[in-house]
């Protein structure tokens, strides 16, 4: 076995973490002395011990003089839980092999240099695009505070999002919309414009075993969402916030906006009110609101008019495009991103192929958008 072999061990540990960890890294670790695994595991979820001290948890002999082989540079402050760094110290590991390092300004480092000064001989950046795809959301969330957001559609070969009557149920089949399920399950939030409520009535839920359902965000400036829809219907037992731009929550509670509001909040609706000063939501501004509420990532499905949105406002990091072999055709049927679009091929939003695959009979596009380090790695 090679350090290649006991850090991709250590990966496929991390990603048992898939879905529960947030808004917390997925991390692996694994501790190996003299050719043999003494021990290994994993973040399991947040608030719960590290993968480090999950594999020392699990030691079979004693870990004095063995190296640990760890996806992301072990923490080396008190959070929820002690310093990873003082509980290698204090197994005797003389050797770190490390993936990631780990931007958290509480961190970004000083864990590395901490086992260093110690003694121990430390090997960083081991196996780091691997270890990077692990944690695209977490790099994110950590240095602005905003979640990831994932700009998902479903769309026919030739491009439409839905047909000229703004059908769209089914565009893809079943394994795509079943891949679909388990983004929702890995992302914190899934958000969406009035249109699609209005067009579609979904319910933006979980619907795979042992998935958690995200926080269910829609994009309403007036409120317009039906309290008969199935998302009002199911939002006590499912947390849904509707963010608003019309001034309802100023209002005296007499007028109808001020009703819907009270009526939306009975029902267990949480209303917020982020105005653009244009009439619609402020998309950047929500991101902030929904960053500080602890939500690390977020599922935008549309449609055209909040996507394009999105994307102009730069709040978008990754692209996901399903195409399904069909064509609707249509002038008038609606595309992914709406708005009026760029005049020129030069002004267009750049994105960088991640991966093609083939899901079913539909194609599955991943884009990443700007600077990011990675795309999320297969749900
Ligand atoms: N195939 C797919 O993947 C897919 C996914 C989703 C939807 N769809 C289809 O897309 C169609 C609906 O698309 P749509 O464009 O009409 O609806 P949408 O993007 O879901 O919702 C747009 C509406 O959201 C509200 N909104 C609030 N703040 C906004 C902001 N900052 N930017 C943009 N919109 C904001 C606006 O209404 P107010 O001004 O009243 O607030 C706006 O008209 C449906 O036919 C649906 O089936 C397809």
């Amino acid at each position: 076995m090679t350090d290649r072999d006991y850090m991709s061990r250590a990966i496929e540990l991390a990603k048992r973490g898939i879905g529960l960890t947030n808004p917390n890294p997925m991390v692996g670790a694994v501790i190996v002395k003299d050719g043999r695994i003494i021990g290994e595991g994993y973040h399991r979820r947040c608030g719960e011990l590290h993968a480090e001290r999950n594999a020392i948890a699990s030691l079979t002999e004693s870990a004095q003089g063995a190296t640990i082989y760890v996806t992301l540079e072990p923490c080396c402050h008190y959070g929820r839980t002690p310093p990873c760094t003082e509980a290698i110290l204090a197994q005797g590991i003389t050797r770190a092999v490390i993936g990631s390092r780990d931007p958290n300004p509480k961190v970004a480092g000083k864990g590395a240099r901490i086992l260093r000064e110690a003694g121990v001989s430390v090997e960083e950046d081991f196996m780091k695009e691997e270890c990077d795809r692990l944690n695209p959301v977490f790099f994110h969330y950590i240095t602005h505070g905003t979640p990831y957001v994932i700009m998902k559609y479903a769309m026919t070969a030739d491009g439409k999002i839905a047909t000229r009557t703004g059908a769209s149920k089914w565009i893809t089949g079943e394994e795509a919309r079943r891949e679909v399920q388990k983004l929702r399950h890995r992302c914190m939030g899934i958000m969406a414009g009035i249109g699609t409520v209005l067009a579609d009535d979904p319910m933006l839920n979980v619907r795979i075993e042992g998935g958690k359902s995200p926080v269910r965000i829609i994009c309403d400036s007036n409120l317009r969402i039906p309290p008969d829809s199935q998302i009002c219907r199911t939002a006590k037992e499912y947390l849904t916030i509707v963010a608003c731009a019309a001034e309802c929550l100023k209002g005296d509670g007499q007028d109808d906006r001020s009703k819907k509001r009270s009526r939306l909040e009975e029902l267990g609706i949480q209303v917020i009110h982020v105005p653009d000063g244009d009439g619609s939501v402020d998309v950047r501004r929500l991101m902030e609101i929904l960053g500080g509420q602890g939500i690390d990532s977020i599922l935008l499905e549309g449609g055209g008019t909040l996507n394009d949105s999105a994307l102009r406002a730069g709040i978008v990091q990754e692209v996901r495009a399903f195409v399904a072999p069909k064509i609707f055709g249509g002038a008038g049927a609606q595309t992914p991103v709406a708005g009026i679009g760029v005049r020129l091929p030069d002004e267009a939003v750049r994105l960088e192929l991640c991966k093609v695959s083939q899901i079913g009979d539909d194609l599955l596009l991943e884009y990443k958008v700007g600077k990011e380090r990675a795309c999320l790695q297969e749900s």
